[in-house]
């Protein structure tokens, strides 16, 4: 006990989707006190007795929750952020993949890690799913500069072996065989998981789409990330490329890419058909609201995927998406929801963005509560962290009304303080 963290302040935790087990799926300790020992949370509780020895971070009424959980994000793409006037395949062909070009240079992979990393970190977040570039150094850098700040992630090497400049191809062979080598080097290795990662079946020729899903097949716990039915033109480009597929999310099935391990960003204009099949599996989609209004892809059906039982998460989409913020993207979904005629609850979208994106990325018995036997992954918030901010939590009487006016209204001067795996990785006040 003597080596414990242990912080004080209110917390919150969720139990639980509330939109399926209502008041009982939260957690609040008004003064709450956290114990973390050996980088996971070991007590929590209002009136725990601790020996006086123990040193105590007081966050006052600040609200100690899980770190935030980003579903699905570009860390080669954070000098790709706000870049105008374009649609995805544009966007794809002017910006991106010249950007991406520069990653075979393992210094410039290393300092864009690290300054994602710190972004992440400085917003709240303290898990995401990350696609490198198709360069092996690229994933090599990022993991590296992950584990140096504890923290859990995902990511991967980008299969690509046509439709994209030469210089960020692969092939089928080669990317099987350096996809595999980084995943003997990396999944497992501290708090770094691998998943394999074709960017999106127009830059994937059958062939290695079909021995990425064999490889998906014999890795045990690695993951498998993508897009999908994100923008009408690149739609309407699957359904050339690959014609004897029902639907685009059929291009994945008949490959062998779906199931609890798989994460696809978008799946926008998905049919019914697609929902269903989604559910299914239990292949996890990514919500990227900042991404869809930014690239103007279209109005993500949320509501109707949910209902469908279609695990979700939420999604920066950095550098499609326009910013680092859990709030902004929260901000985002309510805004897409509201215009599909749906009114998202606060505690759903807090729910969503730590819980609910941590169980679809199979992590929920990990991370995503405060709670015994959790890795000590937490976010502090400044409930009051502009003057606008504290005039409008003034009218504030409900948790969930204090949590929707700082899904509205706050950036990352709202974040306090952020750990990973119990060390104090983020102090705004350093
Ligand atoms: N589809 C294929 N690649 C990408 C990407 O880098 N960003 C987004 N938003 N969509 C994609
Ligand atoms: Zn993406």
């Amino acid at each position: 006990m003597s080596r414990a963290t242990v912080l004080t302040g209110r917390v919150l935790s969720f139990n639980g989707d509330p939109s399926v087990d209502g008041a009982q799926a939260i957690s609040f300790w008004e003064r709450g006190t956290v114990v973390i020992e050996d980088g996971l949370i070991s007590a929590i509780g209002e009136d725990l007795s601790l020996p006086d020895t123990v040193q105590i971070t007081d966050y006052g009424d600040h609200l100690i929750c899980a770190g935030f959980v980003d579903g699905h994000a570009h860390y080669p793409q954070i000098n790709v952020i706000a870049s105008y006037g374009a649609q995805l395949l544009e966007w794809l062909s002017t910006y991106t993949f010249p950007e991406e070009l520069r990653f075979s240079d393992p210094a410039i992979a290393r300092a864009a890690s690290g300054l994602f990393l710190d972004e992440h970190l400085k917003n709240g977040f303290t898990t995401a799913a990350v696609y490198c570039t198709s360069h092996p150094v690229s994933v090599d850098a990022f993991f590296t500069e992950a584990s140096e700040r504890n923290l859990r992630m995902i990511a991967g090497k980008v299969l690509m072996d046509r439709h994209a400049p030469e210089g960020l191809l692969d092939s089928a062979q080669s990317g099987y065989d350096q996809s595999q080598a980084l995943i003997d080097r990396w999944h497992g290795r501290g708090r770094n998981l691998y998943a394999i990662t074709p960017r999106f079946a127009p830059t994937s020729s059958p062939a290695q789409l079909e021995l990425a899903g064999a490889l998906f097949k014999n890795s045990e716990g690695v993951y498998l990330q993508s897009h999908v039915s994100e923008n009408v033109d690149e739609i309407a480009w699957v359904r050339d490329l690959f014609p004897d597929a029902k639907s685009y999310l059929d291009v994945y099935a008949k490959m062998g890419l779906l199931g609890s391990r798989a994460l696809y960003g978008h799946g926008i204009h998905f049919s019914d058909e697609e929902i269903r099949m989604a559910a299914e599996t239990g292949t996890g989609i990514v919500h990227c609201p900042t991404s869809n209004l930014f690239i103007g892809s279209g109005l993500f059906q949320y509501q109707k995927l949910r209902a469908a039982g279609v695990p979700l998460a939420l999604g920066t989409d950095v550098g499609g998406g326009s910013s680092f913020s859990p709030f902004a993207t929260m901000k985002a979904a309510y805004e897409i929801s509201q215009l599909r005629g749906v009114s998202l609850p606060p505690e759903d979208l807090f729910y969503a963005a730590s819980l609910g994106s941590a169980k679809t990325l199979s992590l929920g018995d990990r991370i995503g509560r405060v709670a015994v036997g959790y890795e000590a992954d937490l976010t502090v918030l400044d409930l009051g962290s502009t003057p606008l901010i504290r005039n409008r939590m003034k009218s504030a009487e409900s948790l969930r009304d204090q949590l929707f006016a700082q899904i509205i209204l706050a950036d990352d001067r709202a974040i306090r303080a952020t750990y990973a795996g119990g060390d104090l990785m983020y102090n705004r006040r350093k």
